[in-house]
């Protein structure tokens, strides 16, 4: 079905304005974004408590949160463009793609922009960029592909590109930055996750495991999909 119907069809199940239904929508992205940090501030938290018995909450813990829940926020995206195949009201859902990537990208922006500003004394540049080149670059590159697709999912460029061609550009870049911000988090927390398997001492793992093996799961259930559609 094309965009503009599908949007018609929204609107009118929902029986509202467009502009309504627009705010609606990136009101519950903006909410799902704020209880996703939320979670990740308090899981941290604890983790903390428990591994260090340190109880204090500070930036470099909010930090993590914002880490993991854009992360979180574009597998989300991401996964409800595969879950329509299984699903008996396939365009249910679909309407919060876009506004889930979009809050994963500013959330992905403001994590960059706190550790490298407001947590300088710790994540120095460029002495962090020299200590961790592969990080550095694999977050800067799923950064500024996530920062393309926010800037392709205008309705002006669409009409440019022609629905077809502007959803599989869509596509094919968000799995990319998906891959590339899992692999950022690995070359940053693969000492973390290994440490927490081979000994289970700090109770509670990393938060970025889980989030990083549910965009693994997400890149899975696409390539199950694709192979299934072509049988
Ligand atoms: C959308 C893009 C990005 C995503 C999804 C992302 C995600 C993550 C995740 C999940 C972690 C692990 C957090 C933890 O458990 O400690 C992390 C760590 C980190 N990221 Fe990113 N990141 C992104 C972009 C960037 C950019 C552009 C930079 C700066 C160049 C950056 C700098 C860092 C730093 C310094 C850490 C270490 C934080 C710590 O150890 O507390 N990230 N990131």
């Amino acid at each position: 079905m094309q965009e503009k119907e599908r949007r018609n069809s929204a609107v009118a199940r929902a029986g509202t304005s467009p502009a309504a239904l627009l705010w609606r929508l990136r009101l519950r992205a903006a909410g799902v974004s704020l209880a996703a940090v939320a979670f990740g501030a308090a899981y941290f938290f604890v983790r903390q408590a428990i591994k260090d018995s340190i109880w204090r909450f500070d930036l470099y813990l909010f930090n993590k949160a914002l880490a993991v829940a854009s992360l979180f926020l574009v597998s989300l995206s991401l996964l409800l463009t595969s879950i329509r195949f299984f699903s008996r009201r396939p365009r249910r859902g679909l309407a919060h793609r876009k506004h889930f990537g979009l809050a994963g990208f500013w959330t992905g922006a403001v994590h960059g922009l706190v550790s490298h500003v407001f947590l300088a004394g710790k994540f120095p540049l460029p002495a962090w960029m020299a200590r961790n080149p592969l990080a550095a670059g694999l977050g800067l590159a799923a950064l500024a592909l996530f920062g393309w697709m926010a800037v392709l999912s205008l309705a002006k460029i669409k009409g440019k590109m022609g629905g077809e061609r502007w959803r599989k550009t869509l596509r094919t870049a968000g799995y990319a930055a998906l891959v590339l911000a899992a692999l950022h988090a690995a070359s940053l927390k693969w000492g973390s996750w290994t440490k927490y398997l081979s000994t289970f001492e700090s109770v509670l793992p990393s938060l970025s495991l889980p989030a990083v093996l549910f965009a693994a799961a997400v890149v899975l259930l696409r390539l199950f999909v694709r192979a299934a559609k072509k049988h």
